[in-house]
């Protein structure tokens, strides 16, 4: 019985879906609402939710410039249930939208089981997929968000620093997975969850002193990680060697990148931007906006497939402090 009800559970549970980036405004928060639209607009239902920690924007993007109620209502207590922060943005009904805090998120001591509370209060939601836009860079709070998803989408522009900044991000979330891996089951994990790690390899040799099996558990965990891409902003004379990244994240990240789409650099995504709209809804015809339906479909094939199991991810040294 107890099973039966397990399973019905999580058969309604929502699938989350992280969107974040090495650098910013490489155009995460414009991607998240309009994928979430799009999604809507396929029957299923949304909610994108506002987890930048910096600039926690995605309300303006829809013309909604003071949200009557925010994320940081829900953190502080101010209201008992997820669900009364969530607002309808569109004429849309299956899309909606939970405002993001600002800087709260930030300074809120939220510690790693707070944040794993926080991502479950969002699976349950009455929800097939929740969109996170969570902000760009490498803070704790941002990969430990940006892991907790089931899917996870990067955006990158073809800008050089963004490309590394990409890689970079990748890299320590990859490190932070595995890591992880280990700290779920291992009597050490208090003292290798202070260490910072610049590579797999260097995780893989401290664990190696008590666990003979590290690097395979390593490898093991690292196959499910496969991040999205979208690489935005592209011109005919910029663009992103897709090859050459994927061969470098295999080499030293070791997990996969999976290529989700390109969107063309397009003056209809600064004009809704402007319009408070999304562009897929301004200027359907729009360059930008085709590219983005193409790049909703594909998401869609990859929600319908089964997810692996979103690893546990170590607790900061401040908060295991
Ligand atoms: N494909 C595009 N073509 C033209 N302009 C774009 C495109 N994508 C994004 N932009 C512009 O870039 C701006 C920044 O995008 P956005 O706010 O989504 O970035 P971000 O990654 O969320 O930034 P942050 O890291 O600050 O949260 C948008 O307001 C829009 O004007
Ligand atoms: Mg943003």
């Amino acid at each position: 019985m107890a099973n039966t009800q397990n399973v019905e559970r999580s058969l309604r549970m929502a699938t989350i879906v992280s969107v974040g980036s090495g650098k910013g405004g490489v155009g995460k928060s414009v991607i998240a609402a309009n994928l979430s639209m799009l999604l809507a607009k396929q029957g299923k239902r949304v909610v994108l939710a506002d987890l930048d920690v910096g600039g926690a924007d995605a309300h303006i993007l829809f013309g909604m410039l003071n949200p009557p109620l925010t994320l940081t209502d829900f953190i502080a207590r101010r209201v008992e249930r997820l669900e009364d922060v969530l607002q309808q943005v569109s004429a849309h009904p299956f899309l909606q939208l939970i405002p993001g805090t600002g800087d709260t998120l930030a300074t809120a001591n939220l510690p790693y089981t707070k944040k794993k509370r926080l991502i479950r209060h969002f699976r349950q939601l009455q929800a097939d997929v929740i969109i996170v836009d969570i902000g760009a860079g490498t803070s704790y709070h941002a990969l430990d968000f940006f892991l907790m998803a089931d899917h996870y989408l990067t955006v990158a522009t073809p800008d050089p620093t963004s490309v590394l900044d990409l890689y970079r991000f990748i890299k320590l979330a990859a490190i932070r997975r595995v890591l992880s891996a280990f700290l779920s089951r291992d009597v050490v994990s208090e003292t290798l969850s202070e260490r910072d790690f610049s590579s797999i390899d260097e995780v893989i040799q401290a664990i190696s002193e008590t666990d003979p099996n590290a690097r395979e558990t390593a490898s093991r965990t690292l196959q499910g990680f496969q991040p999205y891409l979208i690489v935005n902003r592209v011109s005919g004379k910029s663009r992103v060697n897709v090859l050459q990244l994927k061969k470098l994240l295999k080499e030293y990240v070791g997990g996969d990148l999976m290529m989700l789409g390109e969107i063309p650099d397009d003056p209809a995504m600064t004009r809704a931007v402007r319009s408070y709209l999304p562009v897929v809804e301004f200027e359907p015809t729009a360059p930008a906006s085709l590219a983005l339906e193409k790049a909703a479909q594909t998401l869609l094939t990859l929600l319908a497939r089964p997810v692996t199991i979103p690893t546990e991810t170590a607790p900061s040294p401040e908060e295991a402090a």
